[in-house]
């Protein structure tokens, strides 16, 4: 049980999902937020909501940003994020006690000691650290899925530069359970978040791309990306192809991402994906130059068969060039 508060800061899915899963792990939470119908509807839920946080006479405690972050074209509408801090920068200033700014919002890299800390620091008058905490604390839960998926974390992120705040904060959250890792530099954390997105979309990408051209060809695409996932080393071995500066070299890799960019034009698809596929990888041949076989290893054939059957059971090295 925590005895400090824990205020969520933008009431909305991450923030209800959060809020929730911290009062039914016995802490004392205050949701704060503006939109007038989403008061009323946390209200009608029993919640304690309120439209400003005030820390006034509040002692330590933890304050979770969970502010919309929208893209706007291309880049992030952070408006209503800085909004929802600056809230927090004013209410720092009448502040007696410590309290801890969590970034759980899906935030560009660099935006907690960025942004955030900027707007705390000058309205606050305090500085991070010594006159407030701060750290990132990314959400990965689903919205499908959000109060499952916050109380039962198969991941869990921690960063801050201060020790002490990664440790207040790991202990509030490893009673969730699953993997829990810190960082000492909340853009590395950041980073995480934003790379997580974009690899689930770039895989929901590829396997439409590949579906847009068995549909020409007549074939039912489900039978084949289930093989598949069981087939290929980038599927089945959580350490292949999870770092960066090696691209991919050999024979096979080169020959058929090319080939079959031929192949999907004779048949009139169009395959942006698997073209930008090979350009990144002929930049990166370009910017590095040592081998990607020495760099990376391959597993096991036997390990492979291990994976097969169990996809997380094994560790092993990993290679981009194929058999
Ligand atoms: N929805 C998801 O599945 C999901 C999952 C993981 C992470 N995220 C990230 O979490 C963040 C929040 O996403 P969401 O889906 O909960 O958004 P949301 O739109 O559901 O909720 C945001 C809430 O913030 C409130 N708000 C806006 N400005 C405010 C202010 N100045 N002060 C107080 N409250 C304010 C809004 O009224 C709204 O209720 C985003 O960065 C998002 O990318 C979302």
């Amino acid at each position: 049980m925590q005895s400090s508060r824990i205020f969520i800061v933008g009431s909305g899915v991450v923030g209800a999902a959060t809020g929730e899963g911290f009062l039914a792990a016995g802490h004392e939470v205050t949701f704060i937020d503006i939109a007038p119908e989403r008061v009323r509807a946390l209200r009608a839920r029993g919640l304690d909501v309120r439209t400003e946080i005030d820390l006034t006479a509040e002692p330590d405690s933890l304050i979770f940003l969970t502010l919309p972050t929208p893209n706007d074209g291309h880049s992030y509408d952070l408006s209503a994020f800085t909004a929802g801090t600056a809230s927090v920068g004013r209410a720092l200033a009448t502040a007696q006690a410590h309290h801890t700014v969590v970034v759980r919002s899906t935030v560009p890299p660099g935006t907690t000691e960025g942004l955030v800390r900027t707007v705390l620091e000058e309205l606050s008058g305090r500085t991070a650290g010594a006159g407030f905490g701060l750290a990132s604390n990314p959400e990965f839960l689903r919205a499908a899925s959000a109060a499952e998926d916050f109380a039962h974390p198969w991941m869990t992120v921690i960063a801050s530069r201060d020790p002490q705040t990664v440790e207040r904060l790991r202990t509030v959250l490893a009673p969730f359970g699953g993997e829990l890792r810190t960082f000492a530099d909340p853009a590395e954390a950041e980073f995480i978040k934003c790379a997580h997105n974009i690899f689930n979309a770039t895989k929901i990408s590829f396997w439409n791309e590949m579906w847009l051209v068995a549909q020409k060809l007549g074939l039912d695409l489900d039978p084949i990306a289930a093989t598949v996932a069981r087939s290929a080393e980038g599927s089945i071995n959580p350490r292949y192809g999870i770092r960066g500066g090696a691209p991919y070299g050999g024979v096979c890799l080169p020959k058929d991402t090319r080939g079959f960019l031929g192949f999907a034009d004779s048949v009139g698809v169009e395959m942006p994906l698997l073209s930008a596929v090979v350009a990144t990888n002929d930049r990166l041949a370009q910017i590095v130059d040592h081998e990607v076989d020495t760099a990376t290893h391959a597993a096991g054939a036997d390990q492979l068969r291990t994976r097969a059957a169990d996809p997380v059971a094994v560790t092993g090295r990993q290679q981009h060039e194929p058999a």
